[in-house]
């Protein structure tokens, strides 16, 4: 549950070029060290907002430590995003509270309108729709979070309407 898994190969060719100079003062830190593959990658997602395809190379080479073994552990663990992001990230709880007061109509009706499936970021990429675990304000379930907005007791329509209404601010 959450953003599905993704084709690892260029990942980043439609992006902005990625400055894989910022990634030295971590590589430093961490080369060598026992248990560094996730504090790597956890400290490249920082950077970038996700893991681009070329950190991964930059990584291994300066490293030593192997694309697969990066690779693997960027995909086994969900804290880790192979694409970039929106700007808002909307995560719906899909934690058992929120799935038994219907918290797949918040995500339908989300995938609907912005007209992405879950995991997914908006062309314009101005949000990424993410189902996630409980979000630990059970009692307003279905809740979901975009930034630190938490939006509870939601239907799908409510849901649109807030979306639709970061949209209009954003474009004034
Ligand atoms: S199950 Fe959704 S907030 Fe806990």
């Amino acid at each position: 549950m959450r953003i599905a898994r993704i084709n690892t190969k260029s990942q980043s060719i439609n992006d902005e070029p990625v400055d894989l100079g910022l990634l030295d003062k971590l590589i430093k830190k961490y080369k060598g060290k026992k248990g560094n593959v996730i504090p790597l990658l956890q400290g490249a997602q920082e950077l970038y907002g996700y893991l681009p395809h070329e950190v991964f190379i930059k990584l291994a080479s300066e490293t030593g430590l192997s694309l697969s073994n990066l690779f693997g552990v960027a995909t086994f663990y969900a804290q880790f995003r192979l694409k970039p992001v929106g700007k808002h990230i909307i995560k719906v709880c899909h934690g058992t509270a929120c799935h038994v007061q219907n918290a797949n109509v918040i995500s339908e009706a989300l995938e609907d309108a912005l007209k992405i499936k879950d995991g997914e970021t908006t062309e314009d990429r101005l949000f990424t729709l993410e189902s996630v675990a409980c979000l630990g304000c059970c009692s307003l379930a279905p809740v979901m979070m975009i930034g630190d907005g938490t939006y509870g007791k939601l239907t799908g329509n409510e849901a649109v309407k807030i979306v639709k209404n970061i949209r209009i601010k954003e474009s004034n």
